[in-house]
């Protein structure tokens, strides 16, 4: 069959041709958005005028049976069709006859194309961010219950002061919040129409691109029409949105898989998500977190894919810009699952309590507490107490044992301005629940940010 581009040509595509220039085998993904913009744009050229009422009914009729036959299997994607947008087109004037070849009156398939993918990118933005709502949702109401429980903060994967679980849980969540914010306000920049662009310069007839934009649920057509058919940015957005969503999963999901081991046994990830070794019979292994953290190298290589496609091309459209597809959709299918197996891997995890305080009794991890208190009791300045508290750790190294369970004679040993009021200043409780300026990890502080999360799931 003759091409719809054909008619200034007088020989046929190669095979090869037809394989390499085809985007069909994955583009038939937007048929939805494809179809109802089709509608939108014959239902605005009926008001204007262009076409007859009657072909506006054959047309959204024949659009209708397209999409049944889509959905049922019936329809046949060809490759000599190149893409979606012609194989519908080619379908529609198969069923309904003439009529069908004049829908394409004041549209060009860059703006349809156009119209499709950022459609499209925009309902994945709300399906991201509605499943990044519910992981969020996990995060707190684990943080809810560990209020109190005592975890081995960490600068530098070494022992630093101590936090509570809730804590270093509700950092991920304000890590999480951010990224629906990202997505959320990638949505709001680029909700507008390109339908009506045409090619890249506009057209002649006298079509309305406000009515078509209002029919399509944009906020309004875009301002200029060879930038609309030409940049891919909305594409880019979402791409780095989801590398920086992977990216925060990827971190936790590396602290899953280190607290899942024996060296730190904080956690224990459920049977339902964990795996075992095909010739170590004892091993269970945490290949969630890890697959995680794997596909989040996956997902930057789409965004530097795109980044690399757009650099060079002149205005307007070029037909590099059809590789910009598959890597978005890879992305958006590979965050919508990872978002969906970490909710249920944290929400099936078991946290081991008795071991993270455990931690928290080796590494002197109150020794910023002794620091502070020789600067308030003692009035030593901080560079003196902290050399005086680095001699105190020293010793508590001789001896074997934590700061947090020295013997005071040992400390006034050291120093004769500690006194005895130092000890409940060394219990890794308190010294947790001394922090309590805005933000910290003091038990009353981290149960107001449980309260912030919730607050801010239930306006959501
Ligand atoms: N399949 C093309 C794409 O995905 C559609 C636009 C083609 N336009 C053109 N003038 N060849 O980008």
């Amino acid at each position: 069959m003759a091409k719809m581009w054909s008619g200034r040509f007088s020989e046929g595509s190669s095979t090869l041709l037809e394989e390499f220039n085809a985007s069909i085998m994955y583009d038939r993904k937007l048929y939805v958005e494809d179809i109802e913009g089709s509608v939108a744009h014959a239902t605005m050229l009926a008001e204007q005028g262009i076409l007859t009422s009657d072909e506006m009914t054959l047309i959204h009729n024949g659009l209708a049976q397209v999409k049944k036959e889509i959905e049922s299997g019936e329809f046949e994607w060809k490759i000599s069709d190149e893409d979606l947008h012609m194989a519908i087109e080619a379908r529609l004037t198969a069923i309904i006859g003439d009529a069908g070849k004049k829908l394409h009156t004041g549209r060009s398939r860059n703006d349809q194309v156009a119209v499709d993918f950022r459609r499209f990118v925009l309902k994945s933005n709300t399906q991201i961010t509605d499943t990044i709502k519910t992981l969020i949702e996990v995060v707190v109401k684990i943080a809810s219950k560990h209020t109190e429980t005592l975890l081995p903060g960490m600068t530098h994967l070494q022992h630093a002061q101590p936090i509570n679980f809730a804590f270093h849980m509700l950092a991920y969540a304000a890590m999480f919040k951010r990224d629906i914010e990202r997505f959320e306000s990638s949505k709001k920049r680029n909700n507008i129409s390109p339908l009506g662009c045409a090619a890249l310069a506009g057209t002649p007839h006298n079509i309305n691109r406000d009515r078509t934009a209002e029919l399509l649920g944009f906020d309004s057509a875009s301002v200029n029409c060879l930038d609309t058919v030409s940049d891919r940015d909305f594409a880019l957005e979402i791409l780095f949105n989801i590398s920086t969503m992977m990216m925060h999963i990827s971190r936790l999901s590396e602290e899953l898989v280190m607290w899942s081991s024996y060296e730190f046994k904080f956690v224990e990830l459920s049977d339902m998500y964990s795996t075992g070794s095909s010739i170590m019979p004892q091993k269970k292994n945490p290949d969630v977190p890890e697959l995680l953290r794997g596909k989040t190298g996956r997902v930057n290589g789409n965004l530097v894919s795109l980044l690399t496609v757009m650099k060079g091309l002149p205005l307007a459209y070029n037909k590099d810009t059809q590789e910009d597809k598959e890597g978005v959709f890879d992305s958006v299918e590979t965050a919508l699952l990872s978002v969906e197996i970490l909710r249920e891997t944290l929400d099936t995890m078991t946290v081991y309590e008795t071991n993270m305080h455990k931690a928290c009794k080796v590494g002197h991890l109150s020794a910023t507490d002794l620091a502070d208190y020789l600067v308030e009791k003692a009035n030593i300045p901080f560079r003196e107490a902290h050399h005086i508290t680095g001699a105190a750790v020293a010793k508590c190294e001789t001896l074997g044992v934590d700061l947090s369970d020295v013997a005071f004679e040992e400390l006034a040993k050291i120093d004769d301005r500690i006194k005895e009021d130092i000890i409940p200043y060394l219990s890794i409780e308190n010294s947790m629940n001394a922090r309590t300026s805005k933000g910290g990890t003091a038990t009353v502080r981290v149960m107001e940010q449980v309260v912030y999360f919730e607050n801010y799931l239930k306006e959501l």
